[in-house]
């Protein structure tokens, strides 16, 4: 998988990639990730890539020249499954679109700003609009991040145990069962005995039915 990450703050999206799983992941060239400044696509020398909005009101807009520039650049080498615009009005991410979307080969994220990108970018390049939550981030480069981890931990040979991302809270519609390690016992509080029971069958069904 090839993930091209355009932001005007490529610094916010560095150390999500430089630790734990997703750094694995790149290591062992399960994904490339390639983050473009969207002011190197700036079109004019103040590198400008927001404006006034027309009819006045509050906040810059992104404008489209630059973005488009950005876009057509990398669908101009390789093709693309998704244009991905992370933004709060987008539809909210869940594991079935994260499944979905970790069988996809190359995406570009477009993250947001200000008050947003000009609408034109939503109508002729975006394919897909996608927010994490109900809440305003500052900009869509955290939310890209997340995307990107819930995404990559799916493609194969990323987690070491493969079962693990299937046995997931939400995989099965279930929340994850409890988990518990050594101590058994701490400050009074036992690990459920069945678990020390090894009898697997059962500790199976206790976990199915505490998920
Ligand atoms: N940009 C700002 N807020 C966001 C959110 N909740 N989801 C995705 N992108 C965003």
């Amino acid at each position: 998988m090839r993930i091209d990450i355009i932001t005007v703050l490529p610094e916010l999206l560095t150390s999500p990639f430089e630790a734990s799983i997703l750094k694995r992941a790149i290591e062992k060239g399960l994904v490339e990730i390639y983050l473009h400044n969207l002011r190197d696509y700036a079109t004019n020398n103040y590198k400008q890539v927001d404006d006034y909005q027309f009819g006045g009101g509050a906040g810059m807009v992104m404008m489209v020249e630059p973005i488009d520039k950005c876009i057509s650049g990398l669908k101009a080498e390789r093709d693309y499954d998704e244009v991905i615009y992370m933004t709060p009005d987008g539809k909210t991410l869940n594991q079935s679109m994260a499944n979905e979307l970790s069988l996809k080969g190359n995406l570009i994220i477009l993250c947001g700003h200000y008050k947003g990108v000009d609408q034109r970018v939503r109508d002729m390049l975006v394919t897909r609009e996608i927010s994490i939550g109900d809440y305003v981030l500052s900009g869509g480069e955290l939310a890209a991040a997340i995307v990107c981890d819930a995404v990559i931990r799916l493609l194969p040979g990323v987690l070491n145990d493969e079962t693990s991302a299937l046995t997931d809270t939400f995989q099965d519609n279930l929340l994850a069962p409890p988990v518990y390690t050594r101590p058994a016992e701490y400050k009074g509080l036992e690990v459920p005995k069945i678990l020390l029971s090894g009898n697997l069958p059962k500790i199976e069904k206790w976990r199915f039915k505490t998920a």
